[in-house]
């Protein structure tokens, strides 16, 4: 490989473990390894070896990257659902690591607190992947930086922000990433959305390093002004009482990324990202459910905006797949 990194043996928890020169390393050799896919170039370095993937929340988009990646870079895959195994209802934590650690390579764990997937990693012999916790969901983020600079040819100095709760996995993520690389990161949403105060001091901290801003914004066309990017999640996370639908769409209803906000950037060239799955239209049972219960066509971003020229979710989408191969690689092997 070009791309020298040295991650082997550790895990991949979440980004403030990594340096911005690491998460920068994970996105050349994500884009490394997707170019060597593209031309059929075999990468088959981890041959022989196997790996679990523990999910106890439901997932698309990680499940298929981690068995994907996996089988190209030559190892076996098992999956665990979250029916299937007897983690944490007849089994502990760290037996479960004990277990696992003795059959496979690496693991990886996609459930509900952070706290759950540090222990896990804490038991473990082999490197622990997190697909993604109600905290954190670091590998879509190396997923969207490889996005972000395959379309705008570099990271430092792109404007950011993400319009939605940003106290959950992605706002926390997001923010982390671009406060290392140095991507100028805006938050927009009502107060009490804001990050955990402890991690935006943090954050500040990073941001100074690598020359980023940090902002906080209540007034939607103050914070796009200048976008480069616009990012948003879903209102409703998963593991979340379908109760808080209501709260959530009275208060986050002024930030949903329509035309009109994308408008308001003064930028041709503004991009609209999201990790998915996206409620913008009827067509999924929940959308159906809660559009008509509440009358709306789509929760946080309008169909016309998720299907017009400046979305860029399907490749953002594809990415997750290449920079979760280099999350594995990098970590299995080493590559100096
Ligand atoms: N973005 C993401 O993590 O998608 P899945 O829930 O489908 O894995
Ligand atoms: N915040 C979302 C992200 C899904 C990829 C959730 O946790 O459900």
């Amino acid at each position: 490989m070009n791309t020298k990194l040295n991650l082997q043996g550790r895990d991949f928890l979440k980004l403030l473990d990594f340096t911005g020169a690491e998460i920068e390393g994970l996105v050349s050799l994500s884009a490394e390894l997707k170019a060597m896919k593209k031309a059929g170039v075999p990468h088959r370095y981890c041959e022989g070896k196997n790996i679990a993937l523990i999910f106890e929340k439901t997932s698309t988009r990680t499940r298929c990257s981690f068995e994907v990646a996996a089988r190209d870079l030559g190892m076996g895959v098992t999956y665990l659902d979250p029916q299937g195994s007897q983690i944490g209802k007849k089994e502990s934590i760290a037996d479960t690591a004990r277990v696992l650690s003795s059959m496979f390579e690496g693991i990886e764990y996609r459930g509900y607190g952070q706290e759950i997937v540090e222990e896990l990693a804490h038991y473990a012999a082999v490197p622990v992947w997190n697909g993604l916790t109600s905290e954190a969901h670091p590998t879509q983020i190396i997923a969207d930086l490889l996005t972000m600079r395959e379309h705008f040819g570099h990271l430092r100095g792109l404007n950011f922000v993400y319009m939605g709760d940003a106290r959950y996995n992605m706002g926390n993520s997001l923010m982390v990433g671009c406060a290392k690389v140095g991507v100028n990161f805006t938050a927009c949403c009502p107060e009490k959305y804001f990050p955990d105060a402890k991690l935006i001091a943090a954050c500040e901290g990073f941001a100074k390093e690598s020359g980023a801003t940090l902002r906080f914004e209540t007034d939607p066309a103050a914070a796009v002004k200048g976008a480069d990017v616009i990012y948003t999640d879903v209102w409703v996370s998963m593991g979340e009482p379908v109760e808080v639908w209501e709260e959530r769409i009275n208060d986050l209803a002024p930030y949903q990324v329509n035309a009109a906000l994308m408008r308001k950037t003064g930028k041709d060239e503004t991009v609209f990202m999201h990790c998915l799955p996206a409620y913008h239209d009827l067509k999924t049972q929940v959308g159906k459910e809660m559009g008509e219960k509440f009358g709306r066509e789509a929760m946080e971003v309008t169909d016309e905006v998720f299907e017009s020229a400046q979305s860029i979710v399907f490749d953002e989408a594809e990415n997750r797949m290449h920079s979760i191969k280099a999350v594995m690689l990098s970590t299995l092997e080493n590559l100096q």
